[in-house]
């Protein structure tokens, strides 16, 4: 059987749902899952900082019974000129699957094409697929029937929005990205979204007001105003930002029943304040303990022989 990958959400699009609700059942097995992944090691390279990726990929994989191996760029010789070629063919050699944090998503796809073995996304600047499934798995979570609800998402149209713009096309679940002119979401990404969503009765659209965009609002999510990599000054970012801060404001707009989400790391007064991510509408640590269920799914499904 070809191997299988998940470098954008669209990989595993047939999957997606039956990897929602695997995240679901393994969290509810806490921990107790008999070692379906024992003897399986996951190579984790990172270019860029992580806390959350890293630690859940980690546990995920040995509470699965297998065992993650952390591999910082910087220190491989892919760091210092050895080809993402031979490195995928000589990992493939050692390890079962490799996850990988880039910061060039072509890095991210030669790997995925060189490695005979699963590659899974732990972002790269065009996505961030494996948040986006514990995002949706936090959706599901909070509301059962996921189907016809509405997220806004306000911002920086960055990579934790592409994948997240897929992520709801799949479900069912409408969509607006609510960002400024100079970035939005990936044009492509939105397109093929909007048509994936239109075959799932729900719809993606694009906004550049706050207000309007988030009534009737189920979820209002929020990222960072400057990704990793992104090189845009924090005076310039506020004045780009602003008015797509998620505050009280806007969520009095929203549905009352509205969730506030966020994929952390946040910076409180910038894309988000402090009362309303402290706030009862909150769920961006429920959300962040997802990731460790959500890959565990990704995990399973992958590497399971
Ligand atoms: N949300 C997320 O990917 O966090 P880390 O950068 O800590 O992995
Ligand atoms: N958009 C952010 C997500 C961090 C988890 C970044 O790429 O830095």
């Amino acid at each position: 059987m070809a191997k299988k990958d998940l470098i954008s959400v669209v990989d595993m699009k047939d999957e997606w749902p039956a990897l929602v609700d695997l995240a679901i059942k393994l969290k509810a097995e806490r921990g107790h899952h008999g070692d379906p992944l024992k003897g399986k090691t996951l190579a984790m390279m990172f270019e860029k900082p992580s806390t959350r990726t890293r630690t859940s990929f980690d546990i995920a994989i040995t509470e699965l019974g297998g065992h993650a191996l952390y591999l910082d760029v910087t220190k491989m010789q892919m760091g210092h000129g050895e080809t993402v070629e031979d490195t995928a063919r000589v990992l493939c050699r050692f390890a079962h699957g490799i996850m990988y944090r880039a910061f060039d998503y072509k890095m991210m796809d030669k790997l995925g094409e060189w490695a005979t073995i699963p590659v899974i996304s732990g972002l790269d600047n065009l996505e961030h697929p494996c948040q986006a499934l514990a995002d949706i798995v936090t959706i599901k979570e909070k509301f059962g029937d996921v189907k016809g609800k509405k997220v806004v998402y306000l911002g920086d149209g960055n990579n934790v929005c592409n994948s997240l713009l897929y992520a709801c096309a799949i479900m069912g679940i409408n969509m607006v990205a609510c960002c400024p002119a100079p970035r939005m979401p990936n044009a492509e990404i939105m397109l093929n979204a909007a048509n994936i969503a239109r075959e799932n009765g729900c719809e993606i659209t694009a906004s550049h007001e706050p207000v309007e965009a988030c009534k009737g609002a189920d979820v209002l999510y929020t990222d960072t105003w400057i990704s990793m990599g992104d090189t845009t000054s924090e005076a310039d970012a506020i004045k780009l930002f602003q008015k797509y801060q998620v505050n009280d404001d806007l969520l009095s707009i929203a549905n009352p029943d509205c969730i506030v989400m966020h994929c952390l790391p946040a910076h409180r007064g910038q894309e988000i304040t402090n009362s309303v991510i402290e706030g009862k509408h909150s769920v961006v640590f429920d959300q962040a303990e997802n990731r460790l269920h959500a890959q565990k799914a990704v995990l399973y499904t992958l590497l399971k022989d």
